[in-house]
């Protein structure tokens, strides 16, 4: 959080970018770094790339994201349910804060070959890709939370929150 990149607008990719070698390693790299970060989610600008690209996906027990690259998305909210839960950031460590998301989203963006793919995501996959969708266009999570009541450090969050809210 500061660098200016995270604040701006990424620009899309290229069609015939995307398959360059510098892209597919990044892609690459991305995983990495977010597998390392034990992070859900990662885009460009967070490794300041400008460029509209993102890549998440977890397993472990109690969340599961299929791993996805995700390039020149655009989003569209199915339905209006609309819920508030907790998130985090690569960008702004070790702090947590209830941001509000669509429950429902539907995806139509390229994948890591140029492919077109349309998803339809719910529930927190739906959240970590519009997470990951805001950081495109330079916002970051309290940018969207309703009250910075809930803004809690890492160490506080496991302390009072974690087991009452996600248990
Ligand atoms: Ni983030």
């Amino acid at each position: 959080m500061g660098h200016p990149v995270l604040r701006e607008r990424a620009r899309p990719l290229e069609p015939d970018e995307i398959g360059t070698p510098r892209i597919q390693r990044l892609i690459d790299d991305m995983f990495e770094t977010m597998h390392d970060s034990q992070g859900i989610g990662l885009a460009g600008p967070q490794v300041h790339e400008k460029i509209r690209l993102f890549v998440a996906g977890v397993e472990d027990e109690e969340v599961m994201v299929p791993p996805v690259v995700i390039i020149n998305p655009e989003i569209t909210p199915i339905g209006s349910d609309v819920e508030e839960d907790w998130e985090g950031c690569l960008s702004v460590p070790d702090i947590r804060g209830r941001v509000p998301r669509a429950v429902d989203v539907r995806i139509r963006a390229l994948d890591r070959h140029g492919r077109p793919v349309s998803m339809a995501a719910s529930g927190f996959q739906a959240r970590v890709i519009q997470h990951e969708i805001d950081h495109l266009d330079g916002v970051l999570f309290f940018d969207r939370m309703t009250s910075f009541e809930s803004l809690t450090f890492l160490e506080e969050y496991s302390r009072y929150w974690a087991t009452q809210e996600n248990g």
